[in-house]
């Protein structure tokens, strides 16, 4: 397995394995990856003009690489069979049924690649899990690889978990904080290094023993969401105090040991994985018989669903404690700015809860379609009444429509809810806007984004988080 003839397949197509395999392309022209999934309507978006995910700087890494020495494809096992390097990126989500429902991670997907891999491989491989996993999984892949038929096949199995976060995930994956990767051989582990260190300098890469790798993913969304959670914590005290939210940010975060990042009081954390990742630490903690550890970390998801259900109850209880048959805009629905991604996203839980009070929403958001916003609804009605009930679906197919600006979707309206950070919410003309809506026009401003005096001017009246 020379350098410059190392191939890379990359078992799943999503946020983390098409852009980090781009990454890889781009800075490792001599290296062929193949990144393959079995949705074939993804695969075709990553060979189209239209990638399937939108973040900031990737069209531009993507047609540098593609058809050069990246390839994207839905021949999994020719792929496989091919390559000296397979990562496993698919998603882990919270298992829906049987043990640990709730709260364990769905390793259905992981275990059906390590299978396929067992299946089609003949020669050395290193598997790498690129997808975050309960720790000590690493030990099931390795047993699940070695009962692999051909006796040629043999493995390696990494853990080097992604770090990225969306919307910055081009900047993040060229100028990570660090690189992990966790092993057991030391030569399995240089050779990774190397492909990293064609652009990463190596006091960034980090190497360790499995466990800790794989631990420590979990670990470092969990410190991140906590943060999250514990400034949406300050802001409810802020609003009862009258102290404000971002100055006391501001004020512990000079601190250097606190330091400023993550201090942003928001609706609340979405995304495909903070809950996910934390109700997993949880779960392993109870699993290892941990039940205040797991009380610990659960309080970091209670905290953000008393936020996100905090905010749709101030909008109801300031707008004269009824929201029945009232327009409200819904400005974002994206979890957070620069990303089409809606999983888990704020937005979804404050709009069922505006529904359930039969408002009627008219949502903008610059990355995200009337198809994709139903289908979050229905997700997660479904998931919460375990059926979609005729009212329910009746709810969603009467009340929520789509505008193609912010300033449309507020026209008429009783109320503006600012649920993600677009910046180009901030270049609205207000003024306009103020008059466009109806009287007392409110803006709920669940991201602290707006200049509040400057809307109060104009004659808004505003409600932000941990805003007296
Ligand atoms: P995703 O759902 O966007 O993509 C996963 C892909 O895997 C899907 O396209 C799916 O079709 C494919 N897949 C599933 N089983 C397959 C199989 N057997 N063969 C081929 N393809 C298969 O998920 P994601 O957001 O990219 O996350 C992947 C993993 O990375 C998760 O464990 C997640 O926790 C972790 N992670 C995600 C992020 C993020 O920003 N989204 C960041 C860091 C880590
Ligand atoms: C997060 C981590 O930041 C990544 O390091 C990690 O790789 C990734 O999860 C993952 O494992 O999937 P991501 O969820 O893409 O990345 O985005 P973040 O920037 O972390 O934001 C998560 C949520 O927290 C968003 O809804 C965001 O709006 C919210 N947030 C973030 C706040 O409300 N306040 C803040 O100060 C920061």
């Amino acid at each position: 397995m020379s350098e410059t003839s190392l191939k890379i397949c990359c078992i799943g197509a999503g946020y983390v394995g098409g852009p980090t395999m781009a990454m890889i392309a781009k800075q490792c022209p001599d290296i062929e990856v193949n990144v393959v999934d079995i949705n074939e309507s993804r695969i075709a978006a990553w060979n189209s003009d239209t990638l399937p995910i939108y973040e900031p700087g990737l069209d531009e890494v993507v047609k540098e690489a593609r058809g050069r020495n990246l390839f994207f494809t839905t021949e999994v096992s020719a792929a496989i069979k091919s390559s000296d390097m397979i990562f496993i990126s698919v998603n882990t989500p919270t298992k829906t049924f049987g043990i640990g429902s709730g709260r364990a991670a769905n390793l259905e997907f992981v275990e059906k690649c390590a299978r396929e891999i067992a299946l089609h491989s003949d020669g050395h491989k290193i598997v790498i899990e690129k997808s975050t996993l309960p720790v000590r999984t690493a030990e099931a892949v390795k047993r699940i690889l070695n009962s692999a038929s051909n006796e040629n096949a043999s493995f390696d199995v990494l853990s080097n978990p992604e770090f990225l976060a969306e919307g910055t995930a081009v900047e993040d994956l060229l100028d990570p904080d660090r690189v992990l990767i966790g092993g057991e051989s030391q030569e399995a582990i240089e050779r990774l290094a190397d492909v990293y260190g064609r652009w990463v300098t190596p006091a960034s890469i980090i190497k360790t023993n499995l466990w800790s790798s794989e631990l420590s993913k979990l670990a470092a969304n969990a410190f991140l969401a906590q943060r999250v959670s514990s400034i949406n914590a300050i802001s409810a005290l802020c609003e009862a105090t009258g102290a404000d939210v971002d100055e006391v940010a501001n004020a512990i975060g000079t601190d250097s040991r606190i330091g400023p990042k993550f201090l942003k009081s928001s609706v609340g954390f979405g995304g495909s994985c903070f809950q996910k990742d934390i109700l997993n630490l949880v779960y392993l903690c109870e699993h290892f018989g941990l039940p205040e550890v797991a009380a610990y970390w659960e309080q970091v998801v209670l905290m953000n669903d008393y936020q996100k259900r905090r905010f749709s109850t101030a909008v109801v209880k300031t707008m004269f404690n009824t929201v029945s048959d009232k327009k409200i805009a819904i400005w974002g629905f994206a979890f957070k700015k620069d990303t089409n991604d809606t999983r888990e996203s704020a937005a979804i839980y404050v709009c069922r809860d505006l529904l359930e009070e039969r408002a009627r929403l008219t949502i903008y958001d610059p990355k995200v379609g009337l198809e994709q916003i139903k289908q979050e609804l229905i997700y997660l009605m479904t998931s919460e009444y375990g059926t979609l009930s005729e009212k329910h679906r009746q709810l969603i197919d009467d009340n929520v429509e789509v505008a193609n600006s912010a300033e449309a979707a507020a026209s008429g309206a009783h109320a503006i809810a600012v649920l993600t950070e677009w910046d180009e919410f901030k270049d609205v003309d207000f003024d306009a806007v103020y008059r466009s809506m109806k009287k007392p026009a409110f803006l709920f401003d669940g991201r602290n984004l707006m200049d509040r005096c400057k809307l109060n001017k104009i004659g808004f009246e505003v409600y932000a988080m941990g805003k007296s």
